[in-house]
């Protein structure tokens, strides 16, 4: 029961703390690469390249389940015209098992529904957080990439399950407000963890040469004032595809396949997978990830 293995998951990780050798004890491994799409400012698009990316993964034969974790705002079930019987609520007061509240999604996707209008998902405290992450890990094991799509921000549910990934994806638009919030959210990303990988995507790009320029710009005084080196996963362009797609309630990659949006986002799903095979990451344990997502 979940219940229960929280509480073991608690003791491995106090165990794994206070080994004397300070090396996991448990060598349980993830099998899914966790990514968390993110950003600074809201309605920047993350939820659309998330829904996109995941269907452009699904479609090179990979295994994809997408989390809604914009919690009390989650829409993917809207967009993508999708009942969702169950969701994250149900799974927090106990109700049902994560595997109970999947719901299958386009191409061969799957999603993890958040639940909208809920204010007790809002302020998770520290277990809820770590409730709904070890849900989320046990669907490694069945899956080849997790995707979170979260909240906008730097509130504490965000930074957590975004510091749960291995990989980070930080969209931003080329508006200096939107650059400024992604700077923030950065800055507090490293502060809290110097492993994260961080990605960069511009979407709502007019033209792609700015796009390069402007990830040259963020890289530069990124590694100057935070100390660390951002990843550059490629943009999406502006396009009229993309809001079309959204009033049909149907994914832009499958309903207009070769729109320039489209296109862009099968560009991101080709390096993400190529960056994925490459890096030579040390696999973590789901211990070492407890012990220091929980430490702070
Ligand atoms: N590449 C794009 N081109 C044109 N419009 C876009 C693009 N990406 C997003 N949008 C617009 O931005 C809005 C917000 O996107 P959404 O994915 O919901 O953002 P977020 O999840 O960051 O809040 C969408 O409703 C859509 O109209
Ligand atoms: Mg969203």
């Amino acid at each position: 029961m979940h219940i229960d293995q929280a509480a073991r998951l608690r003791e491995i990780v106090k165990a794994a703390n206070s080994s004397k050798m300070g090396s996991p004890i448990v060598t349980e491994e993830m099998h899914a690469k966790i990514y968390a799409v993110t950003s600074g400012k809201g309605g920047v698009g993350k939820t659309n390249i998330a829904v996109n990316l995941a269907i452009a993964l699904a479609r090179k034969g990979k295994k994809v389940t997408l989390v809604d974790l914009d919690l009390g705002l989650a829409n993917i079930d809207i967009m993508l015209k999708l009942t969702a019987p169950y969701n994250l609520e149900h799974l927090m007061l106990g109700h049902k098992e994560i595997e109970d509240i999947v719901i299958k999604g386009p191409e061969g996707i799957s999603i993890v529904p958040g639940g909208s209008g809920l204010p007790s998902l809002t302020a998770l405290n520290i277990s809820q957080q770590e409730f709904f992450l070890n849900n989320f890990y046990k669907l490694t094991k069945n899956n080849d990439f997790l995707i979170f799509d979260t909240a906008a921000g730097i509130s504490d549910n965000v930074i957590r399950f975004t510091l749960a990934a291995d990989e980070i994806i930080v969209v931003t638009t080329e508006e200096p407000t939107a650059i400024t919030d992604a700077y923030a959210l950065m800055k507090v990303l490293s502060l809290r963890s110097k492993e994260s990988n961080i990605n960069i995507v511009f979407n709502m790009i007019k033209s792609p040469h700015d796009a390069h320029r402007y990830f040259e710009k963020i890289h530069a005084v990124v590694k100057q004032f935070l100390g660390i080196e951002i990843y550059n996963l490629g943009y999406v362009v502006h396009d009229p595809c993309v809001s079309k797609a959204i009033m049909r309630r149907e994914p832009f990659i499958t309903q207009y396949p070769f729109c320039a949006a489209s296109k862009s986002i099968k560009e991101i799903g080709k390096e993400l997978l190529l960056k994925a095979a490459h890096k030579t990451t040390l696999k973590r344990t789901l211990v070492q990830k407890f012990s220091s997502l929980f430490s702070w």
